[in-house]
């Protein structure tokens, strides 16, 4: 195998017009390959650390320090070793920054090159990415991976940190469970949304959409929201909750004070058992199955009730709980939070680290969702994770903005040069 010869990293810039690192990997014989680094705004508190300049340019956002950390200090790790080691690369960069939320060189340093090299490593053994992840997971974990298409979560409707409108609730997105495959899946997916828009406009409502795709219209409550997609089910002729279920990412740390949730557009301050009563509500009345983020992060009285209640009938995914951290996750799995977790490569900040938190996760019985962030860019490498490891689930906003679709088109091109990848 070529050995890689050369790393260089800018600043390019996501979806909000954010700065955010590109990094390029080259081998002896000249193939190349970039990834991109996503960027989230409802973030966990003790997710590894994003590098940024915090001086009087782009904000304090530009990522200068973290660029050449890259080009001038991990660099000199990475070249003259063979990209298909992905773990032993990913472990030299972790130990040489030794700290445990990677402050010293950024976890966006790190990500960036860890993702650059399974791309140019796929591209130098002549394999699609999702293949290469595979074998990825198997040298890390000496398990198998079987291949398959994800169900998509498409966030539809957006309040919370991601809209500027008045409902709490973050994220409202539907699953198209019913959809015999991953085209069906999107056709179901636009066509909902567009019926969608044509319900909001016809009740006067705006149509603009906020940082994942989804319209942020200034609705009532968080149950208004719902009923409005179900409406939009239903004008597309499907059924909610045979064809199309709903999941909601509630984002709760974000309306937690430390002792309520405060509802701004119910206008209610609820405890942590009130508010479980209010999920729980929700869940009864609407086709909601699964639930992210439903308690605060440090709310663990609030997860164990939550958990006791819904978790028979519902997923509940730890986003800001989990972080994607094997740690993490272990401690929350033997308190008896959650049963599911969601997976963001940066919230950790290298591949190795992520795929041992899906291994452990998958032990456990916790199901996975492959998920982007709130700042995107054009990369796709979260559709390659999802297939590769046979995740199952992904989650990666409305089927609009191209940050969002291009990880959608990509998995319809999976689907069309490998028909015997099926859903999962
Ligand atoms: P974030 O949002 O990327 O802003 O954290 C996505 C999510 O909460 O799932
Ligand atoms: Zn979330």
């Amino acid at each position: 195998m070529q050995k890689i010869s050369s790393i260089n990293a800018i600043q390019v810039f996501d979806s909000r017009g954010v700065p955010t690192i590109s990094c390029k990997v080259t081998l002896e014989d000249g193939t190349s390959a970039s990834a991109m680094v996503p960027s989230g705004a409802s973030t966990g508190s003790k997710e590894a650390l994003e590098l940024r300049d915090n001086d009087i340019s782009y904000h304090g956002k530009s990522v200068t320090k973290a660029i050449n950390n890259i080009n001038n200090t991990l660099s000199a790790l990475v070249i003259g070793k063979d990209p298909n080691n992905q773990k032993e690369i990913d472990e030299s960069l972790i130990s040489f920054d030794n700290t445990e939320d990677k402050s010293k060189f950024g976890a966006n340093a790190i990500l960036a090159i860890s993702l650059s090299v399974a791309h140019v490593a796929a591209k130098a053994n002549k394999i699609p990415l999702y293949e290469h992840f595979s074998r990825v997971y198997k040298d890390i974990t000496s398990d198998s991976a079987t291949h398959s298409m994800p169900l998509p979560m498409f966030n539809i409707l957006n309040g919370g940190e991601h809209a500027d409108n008045n409902i709490d609730i973050q994220e409202f997105m539907i699953i198209p469970s019913g959809a015999k495959n991953f085209t069906e899946v999107m056709r179901w997916a636009t066509e909902i949304y567009h019926n969608l828009k044509k319900i909001l406009q016809k009740n006067n409502h705006s149509t603009s959409v906020g940082d994942e795709g989804g319209f942020a219209p200034n609705l009532e409550s968080n149950k208004e929201a719902l009923k409005l997609i179900v409406d939009a089910i239903k004008e597309t002729g499907l059924v909610p909750g045979e064809d199309v279920n709903i999941a909601l990412d509630c984002a709760a740390s974000e309306f937690f004070n430390g002792k309520e949730y405060i509802l701004k557009g119910e206008n209610e301050k609820l405890t942590s058992s009130a508010f479980v009563d209010y999920l729980d509500d929700l869940t009864k009345n609407y086709p909601i199955v699964s639930i992210e983020d439903g308690m605060d992060e440090n709310d663990i009285e609030g997860w164990k009730i939550l958990t006791d209640r819904l978790g028979p009938n519902c997923q509940l995914v730890g986003d800001d709980l989990f972080v994607t951290n094997k740690k993490i996750l272990k401690d929350g799995i033997s308190k008896e939070m959650a049963n599911s977790i969601l997976i963001k490569f940066n919230q950790v900040g290298s591949i190795t680290e992520t795929i041992e938190t899906i291994h452990y996760a998958n032990q456990n019985n916790f199901k996975s969702i492959i998920s982007h962030r709130s700042g995107e860019t054009e990369d796709t490498t979260i559709a390659d994770l999802a297939v590769g490891l046979g995740i199952g689930q992904i989650k990666t906003g409305a089927p609009c903005r191209s940050d969002r679709v291009a990880k959608y088109n990509r998995l319809l091109w999976i689907e069309e040069e490998s028909n015997s990848i099926l859903l999962k």
